[in-house]
């Protein structure tokens, strides 16, 4: 019997070459011009002041609008890339991550290559299976407050305490002073209270991430990275309370993992952490309703016991929801896939792009406004998806321990504003009576703490 012939399966709707250059002009250029590995705070600046990644979700709606729910497939040549449009598809993708979704992307391997060609973000196979089982390990990534909080709140409160004198002396928090206090504080927390000062081990971790925005195009820098390994490796040998470094003695580990590659990662994942906080004081600052709930959620707590806090959990999530820090989530097809429109080859690279979600007001009513409510509950997959820190077996693996670090220092700093703050000075983007900008500058927000003068 001859056997039905297989139905050729359909082709991906394919977007104009006018729309294609669209997204490369509206979304993939200004996100390589700010930085996909470190931020350059002009491109920053100027994102906001063209509201770049509302017209980023104007284009998207469009597209959905000309092309339907997609996978859309652009036209780029030498590179087979295809969008996602539903939000069924999102949960696919992520879901279904690593296979046939790979997380270890072309342009993620040649840009984190430049310093952790082994981390887990870029690793396949049993390798990426053997280096996420330590990343949890040591993340503690299924608990909300890590296994060695006590310790971490300590040095989390000795540098707010002195970031709040400063405060105090100069009048005003910056975001100079922020970022100053915040990598003493990362640097204690990652690798021990002897790397507080080692100021020279960050900026080279930051040279290092430099040349990565620059992926291929860019030679390694193979001393630079020799150096800062090095001092990784020392930390890592002091296992010093208080870090994650104390917690790998701990952790599984083979002959694959190669631990000190997982450091950068968690080193530099911290920066995302420092703008997010900073923008959720941004919000509270702004929303009176929302700071006084932050203020119930800790009155009378003794803020040196580390608790979970969950209205300051939602609002950094909140933060992170609306100004997305990692606003491309790419993955590479290892196998040929299936969807409704058409088939997707294997080597495709696949583009969640977050801001579409987060900020989608078609479909989200509370899109452009702040808005911790859509946090407090569980989330699952029938819900629109809200993927700050991705999701599915790749989600972020320190999810939880970021969110614990920047809702603690959040309510250090509420609390050490008093009644009346904390405040914004100069600039006040954030309005809670209109629609909440597209991108969020983080570099020029100012704050009063303490009593309001006069
Ligand atoms: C606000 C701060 C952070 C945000 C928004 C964030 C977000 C993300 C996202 C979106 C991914 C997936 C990236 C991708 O698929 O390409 C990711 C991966 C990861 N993050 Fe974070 N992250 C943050 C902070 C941290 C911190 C502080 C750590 C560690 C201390 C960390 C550890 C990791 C690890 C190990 C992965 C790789 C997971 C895997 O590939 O299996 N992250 N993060």
């Amino acid at each position: 019997m001859p056997q039905p012939a297989a139905p050729t399966p359909r082709a991906l709707p394919r977007a104009s070459v006018l729309d294609t250059l669209r997204v490369a002009g509206t979304v993939a250029v200004p996100l390589l011009a700010r930085g996909l590995i470190v931020r350059r705070p002009g491109a920053v600046r100027l994102a906001e002041a063209v509201d770049g990644d509302r017209r980023g979700v104007r284009l998207f709606q469009r597209l959905r609008r000309t092309y339907g729910g997609g996978p859309l497939r652009l036209r780029v040549p030498g590179r087979r890339i295809v969008v996602l449009l539903a939000p069924e598809h999102v949960h696919r993708v992520l879901a279904q991550s690593p296979e046939p979704f790979s997380p270890a992307t072309k342009e993620k391997r040649s840009a984190l290559g430049h310093f952790q060609p082994h981390g887990v973000l870029i690793s396949t196979g049993a390798d990426r299976a053997d280096r996420r089982r330590f990343n949890e390990d040591v993340l503690d990534s299924g608990h909300a407050v890590h296994r060695t909080a006590d310790a971490m709140v300590g040095e989390i409160r000795r540098e707010v305490a002195e970031l709040v004198d400063v405060a105090a002396r100069d009048g005003v928090l910056d975001w100079d002073a922020y970022a100053r206090t915040w990598w003493r504080m990362v640097r204690q927390l990652v690798l021990g209270a002897s790397a507080r000062d080692d100021e020279a081990l960050t900026e080279d971790l930051h040279v290092l991430r430099a040349t990565a925005n620059w992926a291929f195009l860019h030679p390694r820098r193979r001393a630079r990275r020799a150096r800062f390994l090095d001092g990784v490796r020392r930390q890592i040998a002091r296992a010093e309370p208080g870090s994650l470094a104390a917690s790998m003695p701990f952790a599984h580990v083979s002959d694959r993992t190669d631990p000190e590659q997982q450091v950068p990662q968690w080193l530099f994942a911290f920066d995302a952490a420092a703008w997010a906080s900073y923008r959720a004081l941004a919000l509270l600052a702004s929303h009176p309703d929302a700071l006084s709930r932050a203020r119930e959620e800790i009155a009378g707590r003794d803020l040196s016991v580390p608790k979970d806090l969950p209205f300051l959990r939602a609002v950094v999530l909140e933060s992170l929801r609306l100004w997305p820090t990692t606003p491309a989530l790419l993955r590479e097809t290892t196998a040929p896939t299936r969807w409704e429109g058409g088939r997707v080859p294997e080597d495709t690279l696949v583009l969640t792009y977050a801001p579409f979600f987060h900020r989608d007001d078609e479909n989200l009513p509370e899109a452009d406004r702040f808005a911790p409510e859509l946090w407090t509950g569980p989330r699952t997959e029938a819900d629109w998806p809200l993927v700050p820190f991705s999701a599915g077996p790749a989600e972020c693996a320190g999810r939880n321990l970021v969110l614990h670090v920047t809702s603690t220092v959040l309510a250090l700093l509420v609390d050490a504003s008093g009644e009346d703050g904390p405040r914004l000075v100069g600039r006040h983007p954030l309005d809670p009576d209109a629609a909440l900008p597209g991108t969020l500058d983080p570099f020029s927000l100012r704050f009063a703490l303490g009593p309001a003068r006069g």
